[in-house]
């Protein structure tokens, strides 16, 4: 059998991610605190490696990784050339336009400021929308922008809502649903297929 690498986003996301392949074959046993961030499944099949959420898909195109587990956030936002295999239903949250209440979106014949950490995704979003934008790029604490007054409204995630309300601002649009995905790189999906397809069929596939 071929040798699978997977990459995995470091933190929530793919810790939860690896609760998937407990009590499998593929199951790995990383030490609370270690900073490794390569390690082999107890058979030597699967590789996983730990990477920075945003580069997760770098690595599944480049084919680094055959496969990734990766919110769905990031392969909006990098429109990359990778395989959306699997909806892993966790990690559940969605994109949204939000500012402060009553704020009107539509200005006309004005620049609508908006504070972001997905700029490509934004520019996606506002492409069929009649209002010409200034994207300010963030990378954290997005919702500080309109406090401040660095931009007028921010598109970010929202899972529970606590954020915007703990900081006086509410949801003006919903945008896309978001959760964890399993992508592939396509040349492995086609060559790996059926070791891919047994761990798409662990984490849930059919
Ligand atoms: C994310 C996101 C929001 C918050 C939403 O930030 O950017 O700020 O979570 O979650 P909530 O709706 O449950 O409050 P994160 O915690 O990743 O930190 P960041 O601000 O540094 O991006």
């Amino acid at each position: 059998m071929d040798k699978l690498t997977i990459a995995i986003a470091k933190g929530r996301l793919g810790n939860q991610g690896l609760e998937l392949f407990k009590g499998s074959e593929y199951e790995i046993n990383v030490k609370e605190n270690s900073r490794k961030l390569v390690h082999y499944s107890a058979n030597k099949k699967v590789n996983f490696i730990f990477v920075k959420p945003a580069d997760v898909v770098t690595y599944v195109e480049k084919k680094v990784a055959d496969l990734g587990i990766v919110g769905k956030d990031i392969i909006l936002e990098d429109n990359k050339d990778v395989y959306e295999v699997l909806d892993l239903n966790f990690g559940k949250c969605r994109f949204v336009i939000a500012g402060f209440k009553d704020q009107n979106l539509v200005k006309k014949n004005e620049v609508l400021t908006i504070g972001t950490n997905y700029p490509a995704y934004v520019e996606s979003i506002f492409k069929n929308k009649d209002q010409e934008i200034e994207i300010i790029k963030l990378r954290g604490a997005v919702e500080l922008a309109p406090l401040m007054g660095l931009s007028e409204v921010i598109v970010d995630i929202v899972e529970t809502g606590s954020t915007l309300a703990d900081n006086g601002l509410v949801v003006l649009e919903e945008l896309d649903p978001i959760s964890a995905r399993l992508i592939a790189n396509k040349v492995s999906y086609r060559f790996k297929f059926d070791e891919i397809r047994k761990i798409e069929k662990l984490l849930g596939g059919l």
